[in-house]
């Protein structure tokens, strides 16, 4: 299996300077927001997002600074603020989500709500976002800002979305996809666009950066749903999340999809049970695997992930094109 340790290699150096960075534009006086601060940066998980930006905007910098020396300091610093914008947005979003979720732990660590109340949580979060924004204006990049703040709305959209199809029951495939490319498609996306926008890459440069974004992005979260049922996954959470959430995702729909009215109905009043009863979480994690729930979404998420390579394709031949190649056969080999 591809690691991700050999995907940073030819921004190692970027990756180095990146989090100092990084670091530099938050800090707080305040004894507990420093304590959450601190908890909430020690705890970023594998930073997806910055790697996205940094190779994209590599990829598609002209020939002209493609001076680049492959695993030293090649980023300007407009890179580095939009792989900061894009990893503090999502780091935000999962201090609300875990409140909204009422998540205990979060890649198991305690999460922010955990060890500090709801009410701490979400003052953190917006405190997380509030200073990102403000980092990105004082930076007066406004082109870049503009081009990676709208996502902050789509994934309000996505989270609400989900919500409403977790209370009602009544995900179909249409619904699930609009939902994830929402949550973590449209960020992902954003990042590698933004990698382009960030080295002044062309019109079409961008597109086809956001576009890979969104299949990649895309590929990330049907894998992650996958994960949630499988048995020999390393994320740190407690497997079946998602249907003791209530949530209906696609290796389930995949199954709904080849039953009867009758065996649809008996499914969906087993998932109303989930919450409080493990023994339906088990009896619908079973069916998942035997009628093939877990391969059919595989095989989908391999679709997302052939169209994002075959983006890159077009591209000549660099170690920053085949960390992209290598970072997509890890998002779909990935356990954790
Ligand atoms: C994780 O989903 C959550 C998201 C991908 C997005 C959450 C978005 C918001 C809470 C909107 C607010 C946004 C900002 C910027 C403050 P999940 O619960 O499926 O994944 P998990 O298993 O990792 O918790
Ligand atoms: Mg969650």
């Amino acid at each position: 299996m591809v690691s991700l340790e050999a995907i940073r290699t030819p921004i190692a150096s970027d990756i180095d300077a990146f989090e100092e960075f990084l670091k530099g534009q938050f800090s707080s006086d305040g004894k507990l927001m420093s304590e959450m601060l601190t908890h909430v940066l020690s705890a970023r998980g594998k930073s997806v997002r910055p790697i996205i930006v940094m190779l994209t905007s590599a990829l598609t910098s002209s020939a002209n600074q493609r001076q680049w020396v492959e695993g030293e300091r090649n980023c300007s610093k407009r890179t580095y603020l939009a792989a900061m914008m894009v990893e503090m947005l999502h780091t935000a979003s999962l201090v609300h989500d875990d409140v909204i979720d009422n998540a205990d732990t979060r890649r198991g660590r305690p999460s922010v709500n955990a060890l500090w109340q709801s009410r701490n949580a979400v003052i953190m979060g917006d405190f997380l976002l509030a200073r990102t924004m403000s980092a990105g204006m004082e930076s007066a990049q406004y082109d870049l800002v503009s081009h990676i703040i709208g996502s902050v709305a789509t994934l309000c959209e996505g989270e609400v979305l989900q919500s409403q199809h977790a209370a009602d029951k009544d995900t179909t495939r249409q619904d699930y996809l609009e939902i994830i490319y929402k949550k973590t498609a449209s960020l992902i996306s954003i990042s590698a666009s933004a990698g382009a926008v960030s080295v002044m890459a062309s019109r079409e440069d961008v597109e086809q950066m956001r576009r890979f974004g969104e299949a990649l992005g895309m590929a990330f979260q049907i894998q992650d749903d996958i994960l949630d049922y499988s048995r020999s996954a390393q994320t740190g959470k407690p497997r079946n999340n998602d249907l003791r959430e209530g949530k209906i995702t696609l290796p389930l729909i995949e199954v709904l999809e080849q039953c009867t009215s009758a065996e649809k109905l008996q499914i969906i009043d087993k998932l109303s049970q989930c919450t409080t009863d493990d023994s339906a979480v088990e009896y619908i994690q079973n069916i998942v695997e035997v009628t093939g729930g877990l391969s059919l979404a595989a095989r989908t998420m391999q679709t997302y992930i052939d169209r994002a390579v075959a983006i890159l394709s077009k591209y000549e031949d660099s170690p920053y094109r085949t960390a992209l190649v290598n970072l997509c056969a890890y998002i779909a080999e990935r356990d954790k």
